[in-house]
């Protein structure tokens, strides 16, 4: 008999149920679509446009170097070249002062949400996110058991002033809020960028309140505009731990992310991994291609490219009229549609009998916040016209659907 079939209940009693329960995990991040279907699905970049070719140039150099370091463990906060090409860039663009120092190499975004929530987080204490947010930041802090508070948001990103009504409230019902976790600058799903005078709000709360801020900016790099307020790093350093990727910007597969913080945070981050590291190799190459001027001048290549994709979505919803309402974000991957009626399983029906699927509302809520009828429209991965197509398909969907 094979191992795997053997008294499989036996085993299944020995998981650890307070972080393997289906509201605690990613269980949720899968779902099944049909092959040949047109999928706004999730938030990735064009695998087109890997940067393959500057990648295999400096990964040939390092591979040929003789000391062979790059194919070493780098245990704790990560390698030192790629930290300080970080700390360069990152202080320069934002107009910071984030030292090397401060910074942790993590296994993508998630590693660092990961570290986070096992450093910060006790069960029942407060986390305060969007409604609506990013599902895998939700089960991270879950498998913490967290309690997960939401906060509205609008067009202009997280509604600070429900934020201090639901800060009042807590701290009547003594409750322990440890952190508020935000995705500040184009947001998942809903393509906002907080306004500068809510950020100001935002860690006026924060500093009031006493919690942490975690600032998510898996998608930050990818703008359409010069005019981005400051992130939320450079108007509380003491409180705010700035989490970042390249996953969205070079490729996912790299699993290569990075938090900056306050000391006493960032030092225990490198404390507790148990990882041994993320690959040397891979951090040294996006140390070269930072310093050799190839990842911004990818990065310039791509926002051009996915502003374009941006405007295809746009131009398509327009001529195309569907019944409802939508954002034209200046950055990331996704234009949020807002139905104007919230029959939701007629609309997800209507769409799979045309061979359209999407995430739509409810994969990333929060719970407890007020129900939108919501569509996200993913536009990284998609080329131009399957997403044009998608866009007419999902229209005549939604005007049979409603
Ligand atoms: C908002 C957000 N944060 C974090 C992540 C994790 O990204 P990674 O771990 O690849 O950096 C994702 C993935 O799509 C995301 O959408």
């Amino acid at each position: 008999m094979a191992i795997a079939e053997s008294r499989p209940a036996a085993v299944a009693s020995l998981l650890a149920r307070s972080r393997t329960d289906a509201s605690a995990t990613s269980a949720r991040l899968v779902v099944s679509v049909p092959p040949d279907a047109i999928f706004f699905g999730g938030g990735l970049p064009d695998p087109m446009k890997y940067p393959t070719d500057a990648m295999t140039r400096v990964l040939v150099e390092l591979l040929a170097s003789s000391d062979h370091e790059a194919l070493g463990y780098i245990h704790g906060a990560g390698d030192g070249a790629l930290r300080e090409a970080i700390a360069h860039r990152f202080s320069a663009q934002e107009r910071v002062d984030v030292a090397a120092d401060r910074i942790v190499i993590t296994n993508g975004s998630s590693g660092a949400l990961s570290l986070l929530a096992i450093a910060l987080i006790e069960p029942g204490d407060v986390v305060l996110c969007e409604e609506l947010t990013y599902p895998g930041a939700l089960a991270t802090f879950r498998q913490m058991r967290a309690r997960i508070v939401s906060v509205p948001v609008d067009g202009e990103g997280m509604c600070t002033g429900e934020l201090a009504s639901i800060l009042t409230q807590l701290d009547r019902e003594r409750a322990r809020v440890k952190v508020l976790y935000t995705i500040a600058t184009c947001q998942s799903p809903t393509g906002t960028v907080l306004s500068a005078a809510r950020r100001r709000e935002l860690v006026d709360l924060a500093d009031r309140f006493d919690i942490i801020v975690v600032q998510d900016t898996t998608y930050a790099d990818i703008r359409f505009a010069d005019d981005f307020p400051p992130e939320l790093i450079a108007l509380a350093p003491q409180r705010t731990v700035h989490v970042a990727s390249f996953s969205k910007t070079l490729a996912p597969g790299l699993r290569l992310g990075w938090a900056a913080g306050p000391p006493a945070i960032i030092d225990v981050l490198k404390e507790i991994r148990t990882d041994l590291g993320t690959s040397r190799l891979l951090q040294r190459m996006v140390a070269q291609l930072i310093s050799n001027g190839d990842f911004d001048a990818h990065l310039r290549e791509m926002n051009a490219h996915y502003r374009s994709k941006r405007d295809a979505v746009v131009d398509a919803l327009t001529w195309s009229r569907p019944p409802a309402s939508w954002n034209v974000p200046a950055g990331g991957f996704f234009v949020w549609l807002v139905l104007d009626r919230d029959d939701m399983a007629a609309v997800e029906a209507a769409a799979a009998r045309r061979g359209v699927a999407f995430f739509a509302a409810p994969y990333f809520s929060a719970g407890g916040g007020p129900e939108v009828a919501g569509i996200r429209l993913a536009y990284g991965e998609l080329d131009s016209p399957r997403l044009v197509e998608g866009i007419r398909l999902l229209s005549d969907a939604l005007s049979e659907a409603t």
